[in-house]
């Protein structure tokens, strides 16, 4: 039997009907509606009615970048957008007449990659979003860990930096504001303000505006080897590498991957995320280190993942 997964991302929402397989059946997008949570929920449940035209579904899935609750029926607090205790399954189920789950985005991630992707065969794995926002997915002993109050898994809200950069939770220093695509953005910027000729192609990228410098334009420069774009790409690798670290310290997984745009830095990220990882890492020298990955599924990860939690009894 088919489910929907939907993502709603900062800028897209992307919805696929998913069978037991993992395999997308298939997707339709729809812009994300600036703020307004009920033109979101509208969206929704149009690229809903849309998939159900022609499959048969019994559950949908919603991944949503915030803090859902236990019972997966409200985001609670999203960091990065405008929502505070959003009944979404409520008024989702409302819309399209199914049973509704919601999820963490990054949890969603998560699972699809351990069911369908890259994490399929592990046990303990442990999954980043590096995007916007820096999410985390954690899978112990083959389950999703979703804590008391279903906030676990916050991961890009540890306090790495005394003091440091505000973070959009309200706190300061977390590692969201230093292993993100959002923190890659804003050292490129800096960079092309304050040192326009070591930047240079990362101003010819943006049409020479040093604050329309994007996060595609610093992956796509490091690919080609421009020097400034690869050393952001690895400042960006060593941070998720020592948060990494602080993780693998407390839940010793088999397994790291790394999803969301950046990832696709591939090595460029990864090698230098690899070499933080072990140089961070408690009694690196007496234990096997965690493999540090790409994520497989893409952005189809969420998508894929909140609908194998619809799919589960
Ligand atoms: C939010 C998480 C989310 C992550 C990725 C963070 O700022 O707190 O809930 O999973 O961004 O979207
Ligand atoms: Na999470
Ligand atoms: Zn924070």
């Amino acid at each position: 039997m088919s489910t929907i997964g939907v993502d709603i991302g900062g800028t897209k929402i992307a919805a696929g009907v998913v069978d037991d397989d993992g395999a997308v059946l298939a997707r339709t997008r729809r812009d994300t509606p600036a703020t307004d949570p009920e033109a979101i929920e509208d969206a929704v449940a149009d690229a809903v009615a849309e998939l159900r035209a022609e499959h048969d579904v019994t559950a949908v899935g919603v991944a949503a970048a915030g803090y859902v609750d236990a019972t997966r029926s409200v985001v609670v607090f999203a960091p990065n957008l405008s929502w505070r205790h959003e009944p979404l399954r409520e008024e989702v189920e409302k819309r399209v007449g199914l049973p509704v789950v919601v999820e963490n985005d990054a949890n969603a991630a998560a699972w699809g990659e351990f069911t369908h992707g890259g994490g399929k065969g592990s046990r303990d794995m442990v999954l980043l979003t590096v995007g916007t926002g820096l999410g985390g997915g954690i899978v112990l002993d083959g389950e999703l860990v979703r804590g008391t109050g279903g906030m676990a898994a916050e991961v890009g809200h540890l306090r790495v930096v005394p003091d440091g950069h505000q973070c959009g939770c309200g706190r300061t220093g977390c590692w969201e504001q230093y292993g993100s695509g959002s923190a890659l953005v804003r050292w490129a910027r800096a960079l092309a303000r304050t040192e326009p000729v070591a930047a240079a192609r990362l101003l010819e990228l943006s049409g020479g505006d040093p604050d329309a410098v994007m996060g595609v334009h610093v992956t796509q420069a490091a690919e080609e080897g421009d020097v400034a774009a690869v050393r952001l790409v690895a400042t960006l690798g060593r941070w998720l590498g020592e948060g990494a670290a602080s993780l693998a310290a407390v839940l010793d997984p088999g397994l790291v991957l790394v999803g969301g745009g950046v990832s696709e830095a591939g090595d460029l990220l990864l090698q230098p995320m690899r070499e933080a990882f072990a140089g961070a890492l408690t009694a690196a020298m007496h234990r096997d280190l965690a493999r540090i990955d790409a994520a497989v599924l893409g952005n189809d990860a969420g998508m894929v993942g909140v609908a194998a939690l619809a799919a589960r009894p």
